[in-house]
């Protein structure tokens, strides 16, 4: 059994009222989307803006009850579970936002940020809580000496390190991250971008990848959803997908990328 299955939901929002105050219209978000996601696997969502990408990742994590369908994370029914069995689930599951600025609280310093998840969830005393996070930042690649610094002192790349190493204090099987590099400088993006990879290299852990750039996953993706309108266009390894796509809708997405990736020499 896959470590994430997600079969057939779908999720409409209604957009206005009427003059008597009811629901007029509605925005299909999300609309019958399956799929599947092994454990230590990269599945990169594609699409452009407004495709439904954002709405599938917090539908995974149960942020939006989906109207329809069913969210099984390793063995357990998502949208069953009850407040303790989601408290345990959400240990397995977190996620990276775009923006790490408005993800990291300001008046928080980079110690007690990558710490909460801990004092939350874990009876962990100070100092053992203290050496976690050392440890962690550490494996990001940011310095002891940015402990007691507050997100305003850190750079976007610095701050979405940050970011990851909260992401992974209570030892994830999976992160969904939504353009987790979206918002960097050009020159931060690959080297977060690789961080991620190797994190999920060492960790076995498994992403569930929102991306608008299909230019941006090569490295990272092992299989590739293409979305648009809500629905899944296509579906298929990341060399189906770059060398071989189906779809009219993909191959202009992949026209749009202004310089091909050389395929890394990962695996
Ligand atoms: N809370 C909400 N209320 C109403 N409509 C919403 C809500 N969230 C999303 N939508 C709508 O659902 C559709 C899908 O949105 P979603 O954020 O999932 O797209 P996306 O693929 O992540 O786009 P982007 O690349 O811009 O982040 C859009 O039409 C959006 O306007
Ligand atoms: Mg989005």
């Amino acid at each position: 059994m896959s470590l994430l299955e997600v079969s057939d939901i779908s999720k409409s929002f209604s957009t206005g009222r009427d003059i008597l105050g009811r629901r007029s219209g509605w925005t299909h978000a999300v609309q019958n989307v399956s799929f599947q996601l092994g454990t230590g696997e990269c599945l990169a969502v594609v699409g452009e803006s407004g495709a439904g990408k954002s709405t599938v990742g917090r539908i995974v994590l149960r942020l939006i009850e989906p109207d329809t369908g069913s969210i099984t994370f390793d063995g357990h029914d998502v949208r069953a579970a009850t407040p303790t069995r989601l408290r345990a689930l959400r240990r397995g599951m977190q996620m990276i936002f775009q923006d790490p600025h408005s993800s990291l609280d300001p008046r928080m310093s980079i110690l007690d940020a990558v710490a909460e998840p801990l004092v939350v969830h874990t009876d962990l005393d100070r100092k053992s809580r203290t050496a976690t996070v050392r440890a962690l930042l550490d494996k990001v690649g940011i310095g002891a000496r940015y402990l007691a610094r507050y997100p305003a002192e850190l750079s976007g790349g610095q701050l979405q390190r940050v970011a990851i190493a909260r992401a992974l204090t209570l030892q994830p099987k999976m992160i969904v991250c939504d353009e987790p590099v979206a918002a960097l400088d050009v020159s931060v993006r690959s080297q977060v971008l690789n961080l991620l990879r190797d994190l999920q290299d060492e960790l076995g852990l498994a992403y569930l990848f929102v991306c608008h750039d299909l230019a941006l996953i090569e490295v990272i993706a092992d299989r590739v959803l293409v979305m648009a309108g809500g629905r899944v266009v296509e579906s298929g390894t990341v060399e189906d997908i770059y060398h071989h796509p189906q779809e009219e809708y993909t191959q202009k997405l992949l026209a749009a990328i202004p310089v091909p990736v050389p395929r890394s020499a990962r695996r």
